[in-house]
């Protein structure tokens, strides 16, 4: 679905992060393809990629699905803080945006969001201008909330994040979600420049591919 490079105006990389079971991996697949999902819990980092036109540009988003914080904390144990601190930093570099994911029905993964996840941007993300968007998932769970809107969005302005409430289940605001998004990305003119140098740079190597002699030994 949209996975070849094709020809695009900006590519910008997104991570999407927060507990483990709020539904990340469902808010990605239901925006990929338009449909829910059964899904078992995400190990390790995955991504994909869709190409849509927002604000009139054609833009490619390779969205990121993290490890959970325990998973992360075994890579920590396993491989030592320096190599933690590597992967770790690696997967939030050069972000243009990061969302961040809680449930509206348990207020642990809400308060996990500035306790933890919040602070982890800080740490890692190398990108000043990155824009950061807080979303509060399963309000098709309604009787079952414990955060209410209102709390969202004042850890939204306190954080200096956009704010969404949606539904993975019944796919409201899902879209809206990575457009408001990607719309925010399009006013910030040093994430347009690093979109469109990643485009550059990707349409450069692929001409290199294809000039490179068929058969024979390489240098
Ligand atoms: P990890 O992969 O462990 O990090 O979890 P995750 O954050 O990716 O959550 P995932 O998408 O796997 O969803 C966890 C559970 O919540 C699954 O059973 C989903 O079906 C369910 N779920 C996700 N989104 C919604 C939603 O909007 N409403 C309801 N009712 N259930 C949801």
């Amino acid at each position: 679905m949209g996975s070849s490079s094709g020809s695009c105006d900006y590519s910008f990389k997104i991570l999407l992060i927060g507990d483990s079971g709020v539904g990340k991996s469902s808010l990605l697949v239901t925006f990929i393809s338009n449909s829910v999902q059964h899904l078992s819990p995400t190990i390790g980092v995955d991504f994909k990629i869709k190409q849509l036109i927002v604000g009139g540009k054609r833009l490619k988003l390779t969205i990121w699905d993290t490890v959970t914080s325990s998973l992360a904390y075994h890579v920590y144990i396993a491989a030592g803080q320096e190599r933690f601190r590597t992967v770790t930093s690696s997967y939030y570099r050069a972000a243009q945006g990061i969302i961040l994911v809680y449930d509206v029905t348990r207020r642990e993964s809400f308060t996990n969001l500035a306790d933890v996840w919040a602070k982890e941007v800080e740490l890692y993300s190398t990108n000043q201008d990155c824009i950061k968007m807080l979303v509060g998932n399963k309000v098709d769970r309604d009787i079952e909330r414990e955060v209410t809107r209102e709390e969202g969005i004042a850890l939204a302005q306190e954080h200096k994040c956009i704010f969404i409430e949606c539904s993975a289940k019944t796919q409201q605001n899902v879209q809206q979600c990575f457009e408001e998004l990607a719309l925010k990305i399009l006013e910030v003119p040093s994430l347009l420049e690093e979109g469109s140098t990643v485009v550059k740079r990707n349409s450069l190597k692929q001409k290199q591919v294809h000039k490179a002699p068929s058969g024979g030994c390489c240098s």
